[in-house]
């Protein structure tokens, strides 16, 4: 039987109970562009809280089981969790395990697999806050990693607790939760090793006030790092050993593929208020299979060589596409995508340099696209017409 639980919940129930442990109010929401996963889930996650049978790690909001169910889908009592990540549930599984034990979690993989994504979401139902987060890029500081100073407060009063700046990680450190840095490897090798004793000794010190910050329990890091960046600033070996790796694999066949795109334009739609129909099936597959052919440079039956584009064809990508031909259709056509929808958005997503993409293109078009009979004879058109 279900124990009932006592705490409060990880987040404002759909019911329209006021802030979130990350302090924005559920009715925000919806005036946002984009709300974290922690509030546009919050009826699932309380579901889970509520209905969570096993034992909770410390400072977690549900047990790793719950968290399963609300990345991979499945029921909170009577109500039905959707799946945020679509793929194999055993490297879901290895993630959260990894948070129970006292290792980070580095999640790795081709750009638009959903690294980000599932660090989102891992964060929002494990501490029902998913926004603290380090975005690493070559103008990070340490000081973005650890803490820095109110300098006006510095220059006047001297170092004081008051004058301090945490960082998100720092402020995890003290809460007992996680933190999340995203695209680690673009951050300068020196300044990501300011995670290693961070992420060994679980303190931080502040010399300036002579103390020193434990970190209490509950805290881990979950970083992400594209493996087209990764040369760029290599992670240091010392650093890399206190990750558990995680790679995310690109969708391995085009039904699972399908089923991302056509689930997350349907969720992007909705929360855009695109005023436009959802493409259809066939124009949805017709699209990722596209994707999938340049992306693998050959044809799904494995019959023609292709050559593959300067820029990255992700699922990310796919889904943008689909999103923009319902922007087009629902402005300026009549609400229906059209093929002249689809084109429009597969030219910019798939020519990205302007020589040597459209040269590629072209010669997909006319040597696969045009010979694929009556069925894609409108794709083919409208793509042949925008690439001219
Ligand atoms: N396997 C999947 N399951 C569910 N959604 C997916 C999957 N793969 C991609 N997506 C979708 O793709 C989009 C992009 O994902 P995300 O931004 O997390 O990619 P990323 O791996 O962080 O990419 P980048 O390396 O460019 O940062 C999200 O909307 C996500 O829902
Ligand atoms: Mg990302």
């Amino acid at each position: 039987m279900s124990k009932k639980k006592t705490d409060a919940p990880a987040t404002p129930a759909a019911s329209g109970a006021p802030a979130a442990s990350n302090g924005i109010a559920s009715g925000a929401a919806a005036a946002m562009l984009r709300a974290p996963a922690e509030l546009m889930f919050a009826h699932e996650l309380e579901a889970l809280i509520q209905n969570d049978k096993y034992d909770k790690p410390p400072g977690w909001k549900m047990s790793p089981r719950a968290v399963l169910t609300y990345i991979c889908g499945g029921k909170a009592g009577s109500l039905d969790i959707s799946p945020k990540y679509i793929g194999y549930q055993r490297l879901v599984e290895i993630a959260i395990s990894t948070l129970v034990t006292d290792r980070a979690l580095l999640l790795i993989g081709e750009p638009g697999t959903a690294k980000s994504w599932l660090s989102e979401h891992l964060a929002a139902a494990i501490n029902g806050d998913s926004t603290k987060v380090v975005q690493g890029t070559a103008g990070t500081t340490e000081e973005q990693i650890r803490y820095t100073w109110n300098y006006a407060m510095l220059i006047a009063h001297g170092p004081s607790h008051d004058a301090l700046i945490k960082s998100p990680i720092f402020r995890s450190m003290e809460s007992g939760s996680l933190a999340r840095f995203e695209e680690i490897t673009r951050t300068a090798s020196e300044v990501q090793d300011a995670l290693i004793s961070i992420m060994s000794e679980k303190r931080i010190s502040v010399p300036e006030l002579a103390t020193e910050v434990p970190a209490a329990k509950g805290f881990s890091i979950i970083a992400t790092a594209n493996t087209r960046d990764r040369g760029v600033n290599d992670m240091s070996a010392a650093l890399k050993r206190r990750f558990n790796i995680v790679v995310l694999p690109t969708p391995n066949t085009l039904e699972t593929e399908i089923d991302i795109v056509r689930k997350r334009v349907k969720e992007l739609a909705a929360n855009l208020e695109l005023k436009a129909q959802l493409p259809a099936e066939d124009a949805i597959e017709k699209v990722v299979t596209i994707f999938r052919e340049l992306r693998t440079g050959q044809t799904l039956d494995g019959k023609n060589k292709l050559k593959t584009p300067s820029g990255v064809l992700s699922t990310a990508e796919a889904i943008s596409v689909l999103a923009n031909s319902m922007a087009l259709a629902g402005n300026f056509g009549t609400g229906e995508v059209t093929a002249h929808d689809i084109a429009a958005g597969l030219q910019g997503s798939i020519v990205k340099d302007e020589e040597k993409d459209k040269t590629v293109w072209h010669e997909y078009l006319s040597n696969v696209l045009k010979k694929r009979g009556a069925e894609w004879r409108p794709l083919f058109t409208a793509c042949a017409e925008h690439n001219e």
